[in-house]
């Protein structure tokens, strides 16, 4: 049976971030009836992000998987064993959001070697990266995974990457002092793309899960 874990790094639980993560696993699902996708939300868990604590460059003991215990602890695990991993984020000043930093700090740094910089874990895999922002192709701040995208990349294998732009950040635009966008300009977009961003999720899935 195989495994894919995906990470949701948004507070929202039913906006565009995890919208598309759930197409997403809908895709990886229809697949394969051999595939189990797990979803975790890091807005849920009390975590930490890299403490420090350098047990994972321990002389005898080193480890590609954090050793500090609290409840990303079990996720880590299941992630180094896994056959994909899908990491989404709205963008939150131009990266991804601090929880997803966080977590990304704990997944990558025992990857990392201090004696010859390589970038080793546990296990190569399919990689999905998906993200969600009011800019627009031609005009967005976006780092994305920022210095993580390379950590990823290195270590994992190129992943595939979903940006969906200029998002709904609220139904109704004439409650909020938002005068910075228009709804009707907004709905246009949306009405021209979001069904597009949630096929791509749908294909994302079906592929990894095919992979
Ligand atoms: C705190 C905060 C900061 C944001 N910063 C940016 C930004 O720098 N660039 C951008 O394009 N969108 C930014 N946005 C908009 C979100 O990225 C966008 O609405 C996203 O699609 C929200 O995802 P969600 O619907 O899954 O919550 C920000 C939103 C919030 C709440």
């Amino acid at each position: 049976m195989k495994k894919i874990i995906i990470i949701d790094g948004g507070p929202r639980k039913n906006q565009n971030t995890a919208q598309l993560l759930q197409r997403l696993a809908e895709g990886a699902k229809s697949a394969s009836a051999d595939v189990e996708v797990k979803t975790f939300r890091l807005y849920d868990l009390e975590y930490r992000g890299c403490m420090s604590c350098m047990a994972c460059k321990l002389k005898g003991k080193a480890s590609n998987i954090c050793r500090f215990n609290d409840s990303l602890t079990p996720i880590l695990e299941e992630i180094a064993r896994a056959d994909g991993l899908v990491l989404g984020s709205p963008i939150y000043f131009g990266e991804v959001t601090g929880q997803m930093r966080a977590f990304l700090e704990r997944l990558v740094f025992p990857w990392l070697s201090y004696n010859d910089y390589s970038l080793t874990a546990p296990k190569r895999m399919p990689v999905v990266l998906v993200e969600t922002m009011n800019g627009t192709p031609e005009r967005n701040n976006s780092n994305g995974f920022g210095s993580m995208d390379y950590c990823l990349t290195s270590a994992l294998g190129e992943p595939q990457r979903i940006v969906a732009y200029n998002t709904c950040q609220v139904a109704h635009y004439d409650s909020y002092e938002l005068g910075g966008f228009s709804e009707e300009a907004k709905r246009a977009w949306r009405d021209a793309h979001w069904e597009e961003d949630l096929q791509k999720a749908f294909e994302a899935g079906r592929q990894m899960a095919g992979q």
